[in-house]
C-alpha cells in the first residue's frame, strides 16, 4: 500500500526509481512521482494515474542527479491527483520526502505549522511531516528527522531529502515496511524487496523506529532515540529477481496460477522430510494439541478464506474449537483470548495491519501466535512466536492466487501434525494423508493443463454478466466465497457466495432466468445435497455451473457447464478445486479487458487499517 523507492550511488538516479517503482506498483497505482538531486535544486516530477503516466513524461525531462526517491501511491488522504502526488515539500523545498502510512494527528501539527507561518498545498497528511522536519532543520538531515518522528502519530515509512545535504538519504519506519538494499558504491531504499532485487540480495529490514542514514558508501541504523545500532543484521534474499518477472506470460496473475504446482512443492519440501512430516522448524512443540483449549484463525481477505477452510478441516480430524474471523472485526471486539489459545495469523505480504494489530492484541492476553507468512522478515513473521513459513515466492498480481493454495497447504500441514497426537487416529490414516500431500503438485498440474481451455469458453459467457452467484457445502462453501472474492475483484462483476443449503432463505428470490450459478460440489460425501440446490435454482431458470469429481452420477439436464476433477482424497480436495475457479476469474476479466494485475481501488499490501 504505497511503495517508496530511494537510490543513491554512481548511476543516473531517474531510471532506476522508475523502474523500482515499476516493481512496486502492485502497492498502490492512484499516481506516482519522483524526486532527483540536481545541481541547482531537487527536480520533482508527479503525475495522476499509472505509473506510465509519469514514466512518459520523465522522457521529457532530463536528470543528471545521481540521489533520489520516488513513491508510487494508494490514496488514502485527499483524491489521487498530481497535487497530492508524493514526494511533497514543504513551503521553501528545503526538504523533499516520500511516505507511506497515515500520520494520525497531522490536523493538529498542520494547525501548529500553519500558526507559525507555513503555507500548504496538497491535501494530504504526508505534506505535514515535510513542514514538520523543514521546521526543525538546522543542516543536519538526520537530527531534524528525529525531531519530528518524536511529534508524528500513525503509520509511517518515510525517505527524506534535503537540497542542502546532496549525499543523504534518511529513511525511517514506524507500523509501515521499509528495508535498505546494500550495494557496491551504492544503496537503495525500498517498501518491499522486488523493487531492488536485480541490483542486490543484501538488505536491511528494519525494525519499527529505527532511521537508515543512507550515504553512497555507507549505510548507518540508528534507533528513534538517536542511538547507533551497530550490530544491525544484514539479511540475504535467495530470491531469484528472474522470479519478479512476468516470463512470457501476458499477466502475473496467469504466471502465478501456474506456478502452483512448484511452489507447493516448495512449501513441501520444507516441512516433509523423506515423506515425514516435521514442523519442528516452525517452533511448534511435537505436541502441541495438549497445549490449547482453541484455536483461532485471523485473517484479511484471501487469506481469511483459507482459514475458513482450515476450520472444516481441523475441527473435523482434531475435534478441538476453531474460531475464524476477520482481523478488522477481531481487533475492535474484546475477543476471549488466554493462555490455552493459539492464534494463528495468516497474511501473505506479512505486513497488513489489522492482521498485525490481532497478533499484537492476542499476545498481549496470553495467547501463543503462530504465523503463516510468505514473508519471512515481514513484521508479522518477526513478532509471532511461531512462524510456518509459506515459501510460494514473490506474489505480484494483487488477486492472490498461489500464496493461498500454500496457506492452505499449510493448514493441511497442520490437521496432520495434529492427527499425528491423537491416539484415536491409526498411523495408518496419518500416513495415507501424508501421502495424498505428496501427491497434490502433481494432481494440480494435471489440473491446470486440463481445465484451462474448457474454463476459457465459460468465461467468454460469463463477460457480459453481472451477477453470479456460487454456492458450495462444507469446505466447497469457502472456495467458494474465494472464487466469488477473485472474480469481483478483477472483472467487476458482481459476486456472491452462500453455503447452498441457506438459499431457500432469502437469496432464491435473486435467481431468475439465465442468471449464472456455480456450484462447486467437489465433496462428494455431500455431493447429493449439493446437487438437489443445484436443480432448485435450475427450476428457477438460472444457468448453471459444476465444478465436481469425475464419474459423478447426477442429471445431466440440470447441469449447462461442466468441469470435472480427478478423484482425491476428500479433505485435500479443494486444493484442486480452487484452479477453475481461479482460472474463471481470470479468464472472465480477460474477456472483459480489465486491468488483470491491477484491479481499480486495490492494493497489494494493506498497511494502513
Ligand atoms: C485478494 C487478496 C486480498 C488479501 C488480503 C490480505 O485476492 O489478495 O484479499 O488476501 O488483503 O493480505 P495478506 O495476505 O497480505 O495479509
Amino acid at each position: 500500500m504505497c511503495g517508496i523507492v530511494g537510490y543513491i550511488g554512481k548511476k543516473k538516479a531517474a531510471p532506476l526509481l522508475l523502474a523500482g517503482l515499476k516493481k512496486l506498483e502492485y502497492r498502490g497505482y492512484d499516481s506516482a512521482g519522483i524526486a532527483v538531486q540536481e545541481e541547482e535544486t531537487i527536480a520533482i516530477l508527479k503525475k495522476q494515474g499509472k505509473l506510465n503516466q509519469l514514466t512518459n513524461a520523465a522522457q521529457n525531462r532530463v536528470f543528471n542527479g545521481k540521489v533520489g526517491i520516488g513513491h508510487t501511491r494508494w490514496a488514502t488522504h485527499g483524491k489521487p491527483s498530481d497535487l497530492n502526488s508524493h514526494p511533497h515539500t514543504d513551503s521553501h523545498e528545503k526538504i523533499v520526502l516520500v511516505h507511506n502510512g497515515i500520520i494520525e494527528n497531522f490536523r493538529e501539527l498542520k494547525q501548529e505549522l500553519i500558526a507559525a507561518g507555513h503555507e500548504f498545498n496538497s491535501e494530504t497528511d504526508t505534506e505535514v511531516a515535510a513542514h514538520l522536519i523543514s521546521s526543525y532543520y538546522q543542516a543536519d538531515l538526520k537530527e531534524a528527522v528525529l525531531q519530528a518522528v518524536s511529534r508524528l502519530e500513525g503509520s509511517f515509512a518515510l525517505a527524506v531529502m534535503s537540497y542542502q545535504e546532496k549525499d543523504r538519504i534518511i529513511a525511517v519506519r514506524k507500523d509501515s515496511p521499509l528495508i535498505v538494499g546494500l550495494g557496491e558504491h551504492e544503496n537503495f531504499v525500498a517498501s518491499d524487496i522486488p523493487a531492488y532485487l536485480e541490483y542486490t540480495s543484501n538488505f536491511y529490514i528494519l525494525e519499527d523506529e529505527e532511521l537508515a542514514d543512507i550515504h553512497q558508501d555507507k549505510v548507518e541504523i540508528y534507533s528513534f532515540a538517536g542511538e547507533l545500532i551497530a550490530d544491525k543484521n544484514q539479511t540475504k534474499i535467495n530470491w531469484d529477481a528472474e522470479m519478479v518477472e512476468k516470463q512470457g506470460y501476458q499477466h502475473f496473475m496467469l504466471k502465478e496460477i501456474n506456478e502452483q504446482p512448484e511452489s507447493l512443492k516448495r512449501l513441501l519440501a520444507l516441512y516433509l522430510d523423506d515423506d515425514q512430516l516435521d514442523l519442528g522448524s516452525t517452533g511448534l512443540k511435537n505436541n502441541w494439541l495438549q497445549d490449547y483449549d482453541k484455536i483461532q484463525i485471523v485473517a484479511c481477505g484471501t487469506a481469511y478464506h483459507s482459514g475458513l477452510l482450515a476450520k472444516y478441516l481441523l475441527e473435523d480430524k482434531l475435534r478441538l474449537e476453531v474460531e475464524v474471523e476477520v482481523a478488522s472485526e477481531y481487533r475492535y471486539r474484546n475477543p476471549i483470548i488466554n493462555q490455552r489459545t493459539l492464534l494463528i495469523v495468516v497474511s501473505q505480504s506479512g505486513e497488513t495491519a489489522d492482521t498485525l494489530a490481532a497478533l499484537r492484541l492476542a499476545k498481549k492476553n496470553g495467547a501463543t501466535v503462530l504465523a503463516l507468512t510468505n514473508a519471512r522478515d515481514s513484521s508479522i513473521a518477526r513478532e509471532a512466536d511461531l512462524l510456518l513459513y509459506l515459501n510460494a515466492g514473490p506474489e505480484i498480481a494483487v488477486a492472490s492466487t498461489k500464496a493461498y493454495t500454500n496457506m492452505v497447504a499449510a493448514f493441511y500441514l497442520l490437521t496432520v501434525d495434529g492427527m499425528r497426537q491423537r491416539t484415536e487416529i491409526s498411523r495408518q490414516e496419518v500416513q495415507a494423508y501424508q501421502t495424498a500431500l505428496i501427491k497434490l503438485p502433481e494432481l494440480l498440474r494435471q489440473v491446470i493443463e486440463h481445465t484451462g481451455a474448457k474454463v476459457e469458453k465459460i468465461a467468454e459467457k460469463y463477460a457480459v454478466q453481472e451477477h453470479i452467484f456460487f454456492i458450495g457445502r462444507n469446505t466447497d462453501y469457502t472456495l467458494a466465497l474465494e472464487g466469488s472474492l477473485k472474480l469481483k475483484e478483477i472483472s467487476y462483476i458482481h459476486a456472491e457466495a452462500y453455503p447452498a443449503g441457506e438459499l431457500k432463505h432469502g437469496t432464491l428470490a435473486l435467481i431468475d432466468t439465465g442468471v449464472p450459478v456455480v456450484a462447486v460440489g467437489s465433496r462428494i460425501d455431500i455431493f447429493s445435497k449439493l446437487f438437489s440446490n443445484l436443480k432448485e435454482v435450475k427450476a428457477r431458470g438460472a444457468e448453471t455451473m459444476l465444478i465436481t469429481i469425475e464419474n459423478q452420477d447426477f442429471e445431466a439436464s440440470s447441469v449447462d457447464y461442466l468441469v470435472e476433477l480427478p478423484e482425491f482424497n476428500q479433505y485435500f480436495v479443494g486444493l484442486l478445486t480452487i484452479i477453475p475457479l481461479q482460472l474463471l476469474a481470470y479468464y472472465t476479466a480477460l474477456f472483459k479487458g480489465e486491468d488483470i494485475d491491477q484491479p481499480r481501488n486495490l492494493a497489494k499490501s494493506v498497511t494502513v487499517e
